[in-house]
């Protein structure tokens, strides 16, 4: 069985006015009735999929709980650390042979059949210690993501992976893209428990054995397992792209196909709501004349907008967002979002 692993930290700044620090984008129901978070809880359950295991800061801990239902186990980081830590404590906490696959508790995923599908190619490499990543075909420079040159082809429907470049500049984006043969990393990964372990231990010694004595000093109090914060303070806080992607020789990719998006800003989440023939999306009793592309969000007042072609307003509490949508990821810069 696949054990998922899902991960919730992450700040709240990128869909600000709706996300909040206090209210970060897992937690919030964006694209339907459920949370991002129960929406990734959903996609993993069923069969060959064993009980969750959530590792989230002490700040999201209740949110957790309150949304995660039965059979979860939540471990609670000491500290935010970013992923590879976050992930070590999981696959310490684990048996060694458990498969986990890793997900961001963030991410919209339009086809959940492509993607068991493909977390089960994932797991069976997985158990072949490969380290598997998720690929996305790209369609524009994106800066922000990990990108993968995919090598020979493996059994299971994956392929060996190249290279792995995290986060590059806009020039390689682009020759990447160019170029052909590269993949997005989606950052759902699988491994098995123990072998990520090993890796960890050859490209971070000193993480993996924070990470090791902090589970193996923890402490469990039914579902919850508290990781030794001692043990874990010590860590450089470093991503699992960078700690053990760029760094691995067994790292594998399996092409997904599946209508990802990690909705990383507003123009994101415009991209993957229903929208009508104009391709506006707004709640009910607002009032679109003469728009295009016009994305409306609002926790209450009534929202009119007249003419407006690619343009978002969000309406949260006492704040009110308007941006054109290919601006949207500027967001984070505002006052607004930095201050709260
Ligand atoms: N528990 C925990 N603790 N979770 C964390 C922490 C932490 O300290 N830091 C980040 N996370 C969670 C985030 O909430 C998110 O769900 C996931 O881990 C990934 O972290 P991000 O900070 O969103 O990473 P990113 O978007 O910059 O880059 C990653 O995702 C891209 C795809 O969306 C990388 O894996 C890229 O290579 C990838 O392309
Ligand atoms: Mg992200």
């Amino acid at each position: 069985t696949i054990t998922p692993v899902i991960l919730c930290g992450g700040s709240g700044t990128r869909l600000w006015p709706r996300s909040r620090k206090d209210r970060p984008k897992p937690f919030l129901p964006l694209t339907g009735e459920r949370t991002l978070f129960q929406a990734t809880l959903d996609r993993c359950r069923g069969e060959g999929f064993a009980d969750p295991v959530v590792v989230a800061g002490a700040a999201h801990a209740a949110r957790v709980e309150e949304q995660a239902g039965d059979g979860v186990t939540l471990i609670v980081e000491p500290a935010a650390k970013n992923t590879a830590p976050a992930i070590g404590l999981a696959a310490a906490l684990l048996p060694p042979e458990a498969i986990m696959l890793v997900c961001p508790s963030d991410h919209h995923i339009a086809d959940p059949r492509a993607f068991v599908a493909a977390a089960r190619a994932a797991g069976r490499m997985a158990e072949e210690d490969w380290m598997v990543a998720f690929g996305i075909a790209p369609d524009r420079p994106e800066t922000g993501y990990g990108y993968i040159r995919l090598g020979e082809a493996i059994d299971g429907g994956g392929y060996r992976v190249d290279r792995f470049v995290e986060k590059p500049d806009r020039a390689t984006a682009e020759r990447f893209l160019a170029e052909g043969g590269h993949a997005w990393n989606g950052g759902i990964f699988a491994f098995r428990a123990g072998a990520f372990l090993d890796e960890l231990a050859l490209h971070r010694p000193e993480m993996a054995q924070a990470v090791r004595r902090a589970v193996g000093d923890g402490r469990r109090a039914e579902r919850l397992f508290h990781p030794a914060a001692a043990s874990f303070a010590s860590i450089t806080a470093e991503s699992v792209d960078y700690a053990v992607m760029e760094n691995t020789r067994r790292a594998a990719v399996v092409p997904a196909d599946m209508g990802w998006s990690d909705i990383g800003n507003w123009q994101a989440l415009r991209d993957v709501l229903e929208r009508d023939a104009a391709g506006n999306h707004a709640p009910q009793g607002a009032e679109l004349v003469d728009c295009r592309g016009v994305l409306v969000a609002s926790d209450g007042p009534r929202v009119s907008v007249i003419g407006l072609e690619d343009v978002i307003v969000v309406v949260d509490g006492d704040e009110v967002l308007v941006t054109r949508a290919a601006d949207a990821q500027k967001v984070g810069k505002l006052r607004g979002a930095l201050d709260q």
